[in-house]
């Protein structure tokens, strides 16, 4: 060949040489098939492929493959497509079935650092819950699936919504709140939004892994009723309203059943009662068998194939489980799969939008936080009457804190504030607290953003350690605000609900020292406050994500006007709570002395030395009393109410009328009587007749009302039946009982000014 064409060839393939070595494994051929018809319904699509399939292409999307996390003992090292995500299923070329790539997901797209991906840290889901606001949560999901598809996953692993069962629970952070119906509300726009892009929604972690202590052997005892109306409620409302493709069931035992092989959850309640036609798949290790798993409804092992490779291959061989079965699971995962778009969207991955994720972030920080108190107008506070601000605590002068575990986003540039190095020989973490890492702060300063308000005012930082020093500093200034937080993170529980580290002593001492004390909280979940009598003002503001500082500045100066309410009930004391300690195993003397890992009552771990702990009862004798339910019925006062916040203006309710017929209506007004423009959730909750057997009340209905100030509005609102009625065991269905209602209407479940009366 001429020497120029040849080297021109050289050049050539030296070009594309590149190209062809990325693409190759990454990208399977097109779709093609009589299935590619986009006329067809998802569910006959799905069966056009699945006439195609033999037993082993069946078998191998039912279980987890290389590249996830993969068995519990490491990560797997077989080559892989995967992304890099909690789990990977490989598709199947042939039949152009898309490789799953999923990647944990419930506050923003995790475990970027590893391959130098940025997503955006959004505040944590409780943040969300706390603005009420199914708008805001379908931005926060659509965020979410958006920076998903961006890095090449096409399923989430959000969607968390346990109900706050246990206020010591460390994933509070990554659910929402204890009402079954607000969270089931806003998960379900959340993977609405979620599926708009392309993306499959998860809810999980179905059902009732309320506390992370023992999670893998605790057994949740709980009664039918209670389970319906409460806890797979909020299930219920958030598959239906959504379609969401696939549903996460979790580690712990219900009812003696591992969840994961609970043919009532999986298949009596969520498949046939719910009407769920999507998939379910295990928490990571959390399948146990093969026959049993399989014929209670369990259609995908994750993360591993202990279960469902080969073992369930020999199961369909000698009959132990129905080939019509297997069919049952490929068909929910295809038709899930042509549903949400997977067959039909071809995978673009690009940079994410770093900006537009900052500010929704910032958005829903600033929608998401509570202000808890505001004596004498202490806030908002005046950028030009201040002269010197005491900015105290919780690492405020780098960042604000995050929630850890497999939710855990990796912090642009690193954790703000570096621990540690880990012991030598510590095995890598995952998320916050694993492996000797802190917990983890996202760099966005509070004291940067209390400067840029306040640029005329001496702003200064004490670190808090010290409280005398922190005190002095106080002293001199015109306010001082402190920062305090609880750290909370999957595989553990909090020890209690006070603040760590002497935190309490640390406000105290500050607030003894100047009289304009306000406390900004940092928390996943409630705290005790013993000194909220002796601050002017406090804001909850949750884990607040990448924009928190911002958020915090832009409400403590006025410019958003706070309008967030709490999704949970803030208790004064342990003893308050259905049970004032969390439930966990008791070893055995025996177990003790022999166990080999040693014998940890609360461990939360994945696999979590299963067999060193004794199996465990996690009993919920309260029933139906979630929360607020608990506290009206026991006539307790709780330091903070659920669905309480206040707000810079005040407002008035009036003019409740109640409309009866089989979806009643309610109308009242709302009218913003103060001087700066707000929002009011204004909140409907329902008492039934004693022929129920009712708590007092349940949250029925709501609306987030913009005002101008002085400006009246109208809320017109119609009552869902079902969330009016009770669930009847012994019919297995939901009963609106006869008989006089009462509806009450206000700001909060503890302020109801408007009261009816409903005959039903
Ligand atoms: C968590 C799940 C998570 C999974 C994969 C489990 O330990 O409980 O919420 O999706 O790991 O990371």
């Amino acid at each position: 060949m001429n020497p120029r064409l040849l080297s021109l060839a050289a050049g050539v393939f030296a070009l594309l040489f590149p190209l062809v070595a990325q693409r190759g494994p990454q990208q399977p051929p097109a779709p093609k098939g009589p299935w590619m018809d986009k006329t067809l319904s998802p569910d006959r699509r799905a069966d056009l492929v699945l006439a195609e399939m033999t037993l082993d292409e069946k078998i191998s999307l039912l279980h987890g493959g290389p590249g996830g996390f993969g068995p519990p003992g490491g990560p797997s090292a077989a080559p892989t497509r995967s992304l890099g995500g909690a789990g990977f299923i490989p598709g199947i070329a042939r039949l152009g079935i898309p490789d799953l790539q999923m990647a944990d997901a419930a506050v923003g797209v995790t475990r970027g650092a590893s391959r130098s991906r940025y997503s955006t840290p959004l505040p944590s889901a409780v943040s969300e819950a706390s603005s009420w606001d199914p708008k805001l949560a379908y931005e926060y999901g659509a965020l979410i699936g958006r920076e998903l598809r961006d890095q090449g996953f096409n399923m989430s692993l959000g969607g968390g919504v346990n109900l706050t069962r246990e206020p010591r629970n460390g994933r509070l952070f990554e659910y929402k709140g204890e009402d079954p119906i607000l969270a089931g509300r806003l998960v379900g726009q959340e993977m609405k939004a979620l599926q708009a892009q392309g993306v499959i929604g998860d809810i999980k972690h179905y059902a009732l892994n309320d506390q992370e202590t023992g999670r893998n052997i605790g057994n949740v005892i709980l009664d039918k009723r209670s389970m319906r109306e409460s806890d797979l409620l909020a299930f219920e409302i958030g598959v239906q309203d959504s379609g969401a493709g696939a549903v996460m069931c979790s580690y712990n035992k219900v009812n003696t059943d591992w969840a994961c092989e609970n043919s009532y959850l999986l298949t009596d309640v969520l498949k046939k009662a719910f009407g769920f036609q999507g998939f379910v798949l295990s928490d990571w290790g959390g399948t146990h068998t093969t026959t049993k798993a399989a014929l209670a409804g369990l259609d995908i092992e994750m993360p591993g194939s202990n279960y469902f490779g080969d073992a369930l291959k020999q199961a369909v061989d000698g009959g132990a489980v129905p080939l019509a079965r297997i069919n049952d699971m490929v068909h929910r995962i295809l038709r899930t799969e042509f549903a949400v778009g997977l067959f039909d969207l071809p995978s673009a991955p690009k940079v994410v939008d770093v900006f537009g994720g900052l500010e929704v972030a910032q958005r829903v920080a600033e929608q998401g936080t509570v202000l808890l108190k505001n004596s004498s107008g202490q806030l908002p506070l005046s950028a030009t009457a201040m002269k010197s601000i005491a900015v105290i605590g919780s690492h405020a002068d780098a960042g604000v804190l995050s929630g850890g575990g497999s939710a855990q986003v990796d912090p642009p540039g690193g954790n703000a504030v570096p621990p540690p190095p880990p012991p030598e020989g510590a095995a890598p973490g995952r998320g916050g607290f694993g492996g000797g890492r802190g917990p983890v702060y996202y760099p966005s300063s509070p004291l940067k953003a209390i400067r840029a308000k306040a640029p005329n005012a001496k702003v200064e930082y004490n670190a808090g350690t010290d409280p005398a020093a922190a005190a002095a500093l106080a002293k001199v200034s015109d306010v001082a605000i402190v920062f305090v937080n609880q750290p909370t993170s999957e595989g553990r529980d909090v020890d209690s609900l006070s603040l760590p580290d002497d935190q309490d002593q640390l406000v105290k001492s500050v607030a003894a020292a100047n009289r304009h004390t306000i406390v900004v909280l940092e928390t996943g979940g409630p705290v005790t406050m013993p000194w909220i009598g002796e601050v002017s003002a406090a804001i909850e503001a949750w884990y607040p994500g990448i924009r928190g500082a911002e958020a915090i500045a832009n409400i403590l100066f006025g410019e958003v006007n706070p309008s967030a309410k709490l999704p949970m009930t803030f208790a004064k004391a342990e003893t308050d709570l259905p049970h004032p300690t969390i439930a966990k195993a008791t070893p055995t003397t025996q177990q003790l002395a022999t166990s080999t890992p040693p014998f940890v009552a609360g461990g939360g771990g994945r696999g979590g030395g299963r067999g060193a702990m004794a199996p465990f009862d996690i009993p919920y004798p309260e029933g139906l009393k979630v929360g607020y339910k608990w506290f009206d019925a026991q006539d307790k006062q709780p330091l903070f109410a659920f669905g309480f916040g206040l707000s810079y203006t005040t407002y008035a309710y009036s003019g409740l009328t109640v409309t009866p017929g089989p979806q009643p209506k309610v109308s009242f007004t709302v009218k913003n009587t103060g001087k700066r423009a707000g929002a009011e959730i204004a909140e409907v909750y329902a008492e039934l007749p004693p022929a129920a057997a009712e708590p007092p009340k349940r949250l029925v209905a709501w609306d987030k009302v913009q005002l101008a100030p002085g400006e009246s509005k109208t809320v017109s609102l119609t009552l869902e039946p079902k969330f009016l009625s009770i669930f009847n065991v012994e019919k297995d269905a939901w009963d609106l009982v006869p008989g006089d209602y009462k509806v009450f209407v206000g700001g909060s479940s503890r302020q109801t000014p408007l009261i009816a009366a409903l005959r039903m």
